[in-house]
C-alpha cells in the first residue's frame, strides 16, 4: 500500500476564517487508489480540509488560506488551473444528498453539458454512471422522473453517479452515509470499495465501523490539526497518540 504513488497533498496548510485558525500545519498525502477517512470530533475541521481540495472556500471572503494542495504534484490553487477543472478532477458528495429539481437523466446529463461532452456520447455516459453506482437497475424505467421522488440512499446514489459521470480522479465524500439508513449505507460502502479501483477516496465519517470497514487508511484530526495517521488498523488497533486512543475508543467527541 505505502508503494502506491501520492495523488493528492496538502503542504504545510493554515487556514483561517476571519481570525479564528480553523486548520494548523496540516502536512499529509493521499495516495492513488486508496480509500482514506478522515476522523475527528465535531468541529476539528474535517469539511473544512475536504471543501480545500474542491476549492470551495474560494467565494468565501473571510477564508484565508496559505500553503499548497497538491493533484499529481500540480498546485490547484496556481492561476493555471480553473476551479471548474479542478472540480471536474476532484469530484466531491456531500452529507445531504444535493440533487437538483430535475429528472433523473438530466442530474447527470447537466454536468456532461456544461463540460462540453459530445451530445451523442451523454446517454451512454449516463447508464453506464447509473450502472457503476448500483442504480440502473433500480431507475432504468423512470430516467424521466424527477430525482426528488427518489428514496434518500438512491439520490445519495444517484449524487455518486453524477460525479462519476465526469471522470474525475479524485472523490471527496463528506459524510456520505449520515442521512441513510443501514441497507442504503452498506450499498454505498460496497460502491466505495468497488470506486477504489479507479479513484481515489477521501471520506469523511463519524462511524468508526464504517472506517474500519472501508478506509485503508485513517486520518486523525482535532483542533484543526492532523493528530495522526496511518493503516486503518494500525489507528484503531495500535495508535500512538493519546488523543486518537481516547477518540477511537468513544471517550469523547
Ligand atoms: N464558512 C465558515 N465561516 C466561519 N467559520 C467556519 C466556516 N466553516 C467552518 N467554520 C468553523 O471551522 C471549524 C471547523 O469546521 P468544520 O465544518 O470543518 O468541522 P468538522 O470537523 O467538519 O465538524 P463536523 O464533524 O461537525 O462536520 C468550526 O469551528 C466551524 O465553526
Ligand atoms: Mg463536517
Amino acid at each position: 500500500m505505502s508503494n502506491e504513488p501520492i495523488k493528492l497533498a496538502a503542504q504545510h496548510v493554515d487556514l483561517w476564517f476571519g481570525k479564528k485558525q480553523v486548520l494548523k500545519n496540516i502536512n499529509i498525502t493521499f495516495p492513488k487508489n486508496i480509500v482514506t477517512a478522515l476522523i475527528g470530533p465535531s468541529g476539528c475541521g474535517k469539511s473544512t480540509l475536504l471543501r480545500c481540495f474542491n476549492r470551495m472556500h474560494d467565494l468565501s471572503p473571510d477564508a484565508h488560506i496559505e500553503g499548497k494542495f497538491l493533484l499529481d504534484e500540480q498546485d490547484i490553487y496556481n492561476q493555471k488551473i480553473s476551479a471548474t477543472e479542478v472540480r471536474r478532477r476532484i469530484g466531491m458528495v456531500f452529507q445531504k444528498a444535493n440533487t437538483f429539481p430535475k429528472s433523473i437523466y438530466e442530474n447527470i446529463n447537466y454536468g456532461l453539458k456544461i463540460n462540453d461532452v459530445p451530445k451523442a456520447d451523454r446517454p451512454g455516459i449516463v447508464e453506464q454512471a447509473l450502472k457503476e453506482s448500483y442504480l440502473w437497475d433500480e431507475v432504468k424505467d423512470n430516467l424521466d422522473m424527477p430525482a426528488t421522488r427518489l428514496s434518500g440512499g438512491q439520490q445519495q446514489r444517484l449524487c455518486i453517479a453524477r460525479t462519476v459521470a465526469l471522470r474525475p480522479e479524485v472523490i471527496l465524500m463528506d459524510e456520505p452515509c449520515s442521512a441513510l439508513d443501514p441497507l442504503s449505507t452498506a450499498k454505498i460502502e460496497e460502491l466505495i470499495v468497488e470506486l477504489k479501483k479507479d479513484y481515489t477516496i477521501l471520506i469523511v465519517t463519524h462511524n468508526m465501523q464504517q472506517a474500519q470497514r472501508i478506509a485503508d487508511k485513517t486520518v486523525f484530526m482535532y483542533l484543526g490539526e492532523i493528530i495522526e495517521s496511518g493503516n486503518t488498523k494500525s489507528i484503531f488497533t495500535d495508535p500512538q497518540e493519546e488523543l486518537t486512543t481516547n477518540y477511537v475508543k468513544g471517550h469523547f467527541g
